[in-house]
């Protein structure tokens, strides 16, 4: 199927928005609609995959701490560790879900037409997602947080690993709305709307699957990250042994690497999965990521591409037949090139350019997967020296892990702008472009939410930064809820909140 032509997906726009001066208007508000979903986007993404790789963490430590409630020693340890990152899962989770509020407003503002055309396919995933992913984390939310000594210690351990359960929940079902549009499956086009017809089709998109455990995993290595970057910086500062806050922090660093070097492997695993079931269903997107301008068989991997500004390359260091076993499994194995891709694209969809911004996606890719290998790398050393007792003494690996904590932030920024930024110019894959899909406002609109969200979605990430900074120096402990003394036995009272 053709898609209509560019602006006319219900006729609102009609021709005026190729012509000047409303064409130019429409092209602005397309821009700014742009570059306001994606720092939105890049924001609200800084504190998903925290909460969901730090829910399961604490499930876990939470878990470790019942089971070693007979052993004093051992339980004060993994439940000071539990009260302790708490805290931060809590400041994150609250400013985490006040970002993704803003996204839902968007669509209805500047991506209207989008939003009429897709409405019938997200509807169900995005309901589904609020009903049961999203109360199951709530609720139970509040009872982990309320619930100490008022529930039994085993409905508390329930709440938490339902609350990590629920945050999983939450991902799949956006990534199923999101997989849809890189991969579109289960629908028929109804007049100028997609219609869903197969909601089993939409679950089970192979987009979807190999999405969500590229970032299931990818959350993984987020909070493993961020607990051995702090774990870290406490062991750098207080190097006596055997003192209670230093055996807590070098077994949240044991923790953090035995998890995410597991988490690290499966990311790259499965982000290789992706990237060929991407070579299949979005092939223009992989040559874009690679590079590669012509088709060849036993294609070259690149290490280092510089082209001019109509995308030509000036300058490579590539790596012979290295992008064809990726892609292929086979040493001379074909790989299309963006040439020939425009070419078969213009056949199927009409005139048009059908190349993404060719450096963006090829340095975001190159950025995502240098993280990934740097993360790699210091977890197999902290491992080594893990075994041979030293991680707690290595001065320079504990400072290198404190650094590391941002490794991951860019590699899940990157790894988003690259798969948003790939799929241009559809934002449905051969269904609707993104030059259709905006909303007819005018660009003053735009301009003024633009400045408005960046300047409150800063504001927030300057205060979930500077919270989250001091509980992590471990100041501020004795605001815990948890330091209140436990309610007696047939001690009834409600908990403030309820009222
Ligand atoms: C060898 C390492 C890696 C490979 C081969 C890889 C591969 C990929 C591919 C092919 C995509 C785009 C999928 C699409 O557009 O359909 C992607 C997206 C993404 N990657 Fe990676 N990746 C790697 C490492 C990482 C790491 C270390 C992180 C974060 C810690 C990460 C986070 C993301 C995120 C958040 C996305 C966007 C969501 C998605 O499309 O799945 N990636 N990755």
């Amino acid at each position: 199927m053709k898609p209509p032509p560019d602006g006319d997906v219900d006729g609102t726009f009609g021709p005026n928005a190729q012509g000047a001066p409303e064409g130019f208007i429409m092209a602005m508000t397309l821009d700014l609609s742009r570059w306001q979903f994606g720092i939105t986007t890049v924001f609200h993404f800084m504190f998903v995959p925290l909460t969901i790789g730090l829910a399961l963490l604490l499930a876990i430590m939470q878990t470790a701490a019942h089971r070693t409630r007979k052993d004093a020693e051992r339980h004060d340890k993994w439940d000071h560790m539990t009260r302790f990152w708490r805290r931060l899962f809590l400041i994150n989770f609250a400013v985490g879900v006040v970002t993704g509020i803003v996204q839902e407003f968007q669509f209805g503002m500047n991506w209207s037409v989008y939003s009429r055309y897709v409405g019938s396919v997200f509807g169900a995933p995005l309901a589904v997602e609020a009903l049961l992913a999203f109360f199951l984390e709530s609720t139970f939310l509040g009872i982990w947080i309320f619930g100490k000594g008022r529930v039994s210690a085993r409905v508390h351990l329930a709440s938490i690993w339902l609350v990590s359960i629920g945050t999983m929940l939450s991902a799949l079902f956006i990534l199923a709305a999101n997989a849809w549009m890189q991969h579109p499956v289960g629908y028929k086009v109804v007049g100028n709307r997609a219609v869903m017809t197969n909601f089993w089709a939409v679950m089970t998109n192979s987009t979807l699957i190999g999405s969500f455990l590229h970032v299931l995993f990818s959350a993984l290595v987020t909070s493993t990250m961020l607990i051995l970057g702090v774990s870290a910086w406490h062991l750098l500062k207080d190097r006596r042994a055997g003192h209670t806050p230093q055996q807590v922090f070098a077994t949240s660093a044991k923790l953090a690497l035995v998890v995410g070097a597991v988490a690290i492997v499966a990311t790259m695993f499965f982000g290789d999965n992706q990237a060929r079931i991407m070579e299949r269903q979005q092939p223009m997107k992989m040559a874009a990521a690679e590079a590669i301008y012509n088709t060849q068989n036993g294609a070259s991997f690149s290490l280092l591409t510089i082209g001019d500004l109509s995308g030509n390359p000036i300058f490579q260091i590539r790596l012979p037949h290295m992008l064809s076993v990726l892609a292929d499994n086979n040493w001379d194995g074909p790989v299309q090139g963006i040439n020939q891709i425009q070419a078969k694209e213009v056949a199927k969809y009409g005139p048009g350019n059908y190349k993404p911004i060719l450096w963006v996606t090829y340095w975001t890719f190159r950025i995502m997967v240098g993280c990934g290998i740097l993360m790699l790398l210091l977890l197999a050393a902290g491992l080594w020296l893990m075994r041979r007792r030293r991680l707690e003494q290595s001065a320079w690996f504990l400072r290198f892990s404190v650094f590391a904590i941002a490794l991951p932030f860019v590699a899940n920024t990157t790894g988003w702008i690259f798969t948003e930024m790939g799929r241009q110019p559809w934002v449905v894959y051969g269904l609707l472009k993104t030059s259709q899909a905006v909303s007819h406002i005018g660009t003053g609109y735009v301009v003024t939410s633009l400045v408005g969200f960046t300047a409150i979605y800063s504001l927030l990430a300057a205060i979930d930064f500077g919270l989250m900074a001091r509980f992590a120096r471990g100041e501020g402990e004795t605001d815990d809820h948890d330091d209140e003394p436990e309610p007696e036995p047939g001690d009834n009272r409600v908990p403030a909140l309820v009222y």
